[in-house]
């Protein structure tokens, strides 16, 4: 018995019959670790299937469903990995691939926004680029897991502005909210970029439309993501998420980890910057102290 729906005996045979024999027609692939995946799959599969007792009409949906998703994956969407993101796939595929490793820092999902070749920034370089928002002072240290500091790390830094849209989301070219810089002699690092605000993924294709019919949100949890290279350690790909946002909890991609939540303070008016910059408004400013796990 594989559902709540009774089968009975025959029927159950007869499924299972189906299962092994697909099963066994991999019996000649000659890459073992294809094998084990395809076998897996179908195991996994059939194993939905039977379980939901699906019908001919939702299989029929189901296969609609993809070739939507499949249409909309082109060099600029890519509607798959959205997919891959809102079912937790990917969170997942970066937890198994980012074993915990002392306290280094945690890893979440890289998201299609980041573009190679950004600008390099110096230490207090602003990182905005005329992008919208309130400015935000970012320091930290990149150290390993035993505390030494880390020079020379290289950190790739994007996020979105506060109408929540990245550069590549303007169709003028620009290029704002996205640089990358390097730790100094004792692994320190700074910057100023914006206040992350909430922004929601694209949601006017299929997947879109899957949140909608499932009651969920598109929207992301307010963060500024990360990716923190040096020679000899794992490659981080991260983000930190700004205290007491609403969203935490529900954030469309599974991508909040409570370690990469942040206070990001709000400065009041004419509080002096820690670089001297003049700002005429209120600022914000937040701290993050990266550790890498060896490579
Ligand atoms: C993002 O953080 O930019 C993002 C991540 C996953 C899907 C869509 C957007
Ligand atoms: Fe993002």
């Amino acid at each position: 018995m594989t559902g709540a729906k009774q089968i009975s005996t025959e029927q159950e045979t007869r499924e299972q019959a189906l299962v092994d024999r697909v099963l066994r027609s991999f019996a000649n692939c000659e890459s073992a670790r294809l094998k084990q995946l395809m076998e897996s799959l179908v195991r996994h599969l059939h194993q939905f299937l039977r379980d939901v007792r699906l019908t001919e009409e939702e299989w029929k949906k189901g296969i609609e469903f993809l070739t939507e998703v499949g249409h909309l994956t082109h060099d600029k969407r890519q509607e798959f990995i959205l997919l891959s993101d809102t079912l937790g796939a990917s969170m997942q595929t970066v937890s198994i691939n980012n074993e915990a490793y002392g306290n280094a820092t945690e890893a979440t999902v890289f998201g299609p926004f980041f573009v190679e070749g950004t600008p390099e920034v110096h230490a207090g370089g602003d990182i905005s680029f005329g992008a919208t928002g309130q400015p935000c002072w970012v320091e930290g240290t990149v150290t390993d897991t035993d505390g030494k500091p880390v020079a020379g790390a290289r950190i790739e830094v994007w996020e979105a502005d506060e109408d929540g849209f990245y550069d590549v989301q303007y169709d003028d070219g620009r290029t704002a909210a996205r640089a990358h810089l390097f730790t100094d002699g004792e692994g320190n690092y700074s910057f100023w970029g914006v206040t992350p605000t909430p922004y929601p993924i694209p949601h006017d294709g299929p997947v879109g439309k899957m949140l909608e019919a499932t009651g969920r949100s598109p929207m992301r949890a307010s963060h500024l993501h990360f990716m923190v290279s040096a020679p000899a350690c794992r490659t981080l790909v991260t983000h930190i998420f700004v205290r007491g946002d609403d969203l935490l909890e529900s954030d469309a991609v599974f991508g909040v980890k409570d370690s990469l939540v942040k206070d990001f303070v709000e400065q009041p008016a004419g509080t002096p910057t820690p670089n001297g910059r003049v700002i005429e408004g209120r600022w914000a400013r937040t701290r993050f102290d990266i550790v890498l796990a060896p490579e």
